[in-house]
């Protein structure tokens, strides 16, 4: 794999790639959550280049990422809505951080980035790097999850080297993401917030915050004009067939089969050991990966889509991957396993 366009974010490496931005090519970058795949958001012909670059209909709009909370009246309605504008204080407080708020959009805001609706997405990213960079380049960057459309986001510069290599100009490192899965996303409206994907920050910590119940999303369908256009259910797919781990059907497992575990399994169980025998004694895991010693939700999180890529790289006929309670975390965790799983293979 080529790693040639990986750079080491030094302040040297900072400065170019603000000036790749400025001349509207793209750039891989960090954040605490996936690596963004990035084009100076107020340029229509930079942000084309996304969309091709990851083959993403262009019905499906972007992020927007900023260094600080002042930069907001940039790409949002000014002034918002009072009462829009009341539970942006209350959310606020949360970034830098894994969080989305979408709101009324400014006309700034080219259509191209918010596939032509009347709202725009916008966060400020945890990532020291990232949040210098946009201050470098004095404009917010639109940013997509840099992975091919539909593959599984990327945590690493590596993943972004090997996923879309030929359309960046460059990729900075900022490291393995802290959180590993994508940024919670929240519809903020006059009447109150809706969570349109689930993520590390939890609907709980959402409400408790706006000291109001935050709204679930009716279930997806493939329909263009949904509320939340990204949401499609087959998404995040591996080209293994995934599907979920289940201890009563060992027997029936095709040759090769790789097992992604949340937690060490203790000599206890009862259908399996680590030494990845069957009950029947047969082998049955080429590979056994472990995403957290103790099962530790925000550990396997950071490590899962990692851990997806790794086995799928290893040309698996199957991976059986663990599920958990949908609560806290565990709710983004099995937001993306449902959908890696959807697919009909
Ligand atoms: O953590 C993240 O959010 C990462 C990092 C790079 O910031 N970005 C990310 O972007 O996951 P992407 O494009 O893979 O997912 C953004 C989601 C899509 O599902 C998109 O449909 C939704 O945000 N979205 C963007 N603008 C929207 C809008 N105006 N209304 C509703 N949904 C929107
Ligand atoms: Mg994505």
């Amino acid at each position: 794999m080529n790693h040639s366009k990986i750079h080491a974010p030094t302040d040297d490496a900072i400065r170019l790639a603000a000036q790749c931005l400025a001349r509207g090519e793209l750039v891989g970058i960090p954040t605490e959550t996936v690596y963004g795949l990035a084009a100076c958001a107020l340029d229509p012909v930079a942000v084309a280049k996304i969309f091709a670059a990851k083959g993403r209909p262009s019905s499906n709009p972007l992020i927007v990422h900023l260094a600080e909370l002042s930069q907001l009246s940039l790409v949002t309605a000014e002034p918002l809505d009072d009462a829009i504008a009341a539970q942006v204080d209350l959310l606020s407080v949360l970034w830098p951080g894994p969080m989305t708020l979408v709101l009324p959009r400014s006309s700034r805001v080219p259509d191209a980035v918010t596939a032509g609706r009347d709202t725009v997405a916008v966060r400020i990213p945890g990532h020291e790097i990232t949040r210098r960079l946009i201050r470098q380049c004095g404009f917010p960057l639109a940013a997509p999850s840099a992975n091919r459309s539909k593959y599984v986001s990327p945590t690493t510069a590596e993943h972004v080297a090997e996923g879309l290599h030929e359309h960046v100009a460059m990729i900075l490192d900022g490291g393995a993401c802290d959180c590993g899965i994508e940024s919670t996303i929240v519809m903020l409206e006059p009447d109150g917030a809706t969570l349109l994907r689930p993520g590390a920050i939890t609907r709980e910590e959402l409400a408790l915050r706006l000291g109001a119940p935050v709204r679930l999303l009716a279930p997806t369908t493939d329909d263009e004009d949904l509320v939340a256009p990204g949401m499609m259910r087959e998404h995040y797919a591996p080209s293994t067939p995934i599907r979920f781990f289940d201890p009563t059907q060992l027997n029936d497992l095709p040759a090769r089969c790789g097992r992604i575990a949340f937690s060490t399994p203790t000599s206890s169980g009862t259908q399996f050991s680590s030494e990845t025998q069957c009950s029947s004694g047969t082998q049955c895991f080429e590979v056994f990966k472990v995403l957290s010693k103790t099962g530790d939700l925000d550990e396997v999180a950071k490590h899962l889509f990692a851990a997806i890529r790794e086995l799928d790289a290893m040309g698996l006929d199957l991976i059986l991957v663990d599920s958990c309670e949908p609560s806290g975390i565990g709710q983004a965790i099995m937001d993306r396993l449902n959908r890696a799983t959807a697919r009909i293979h």
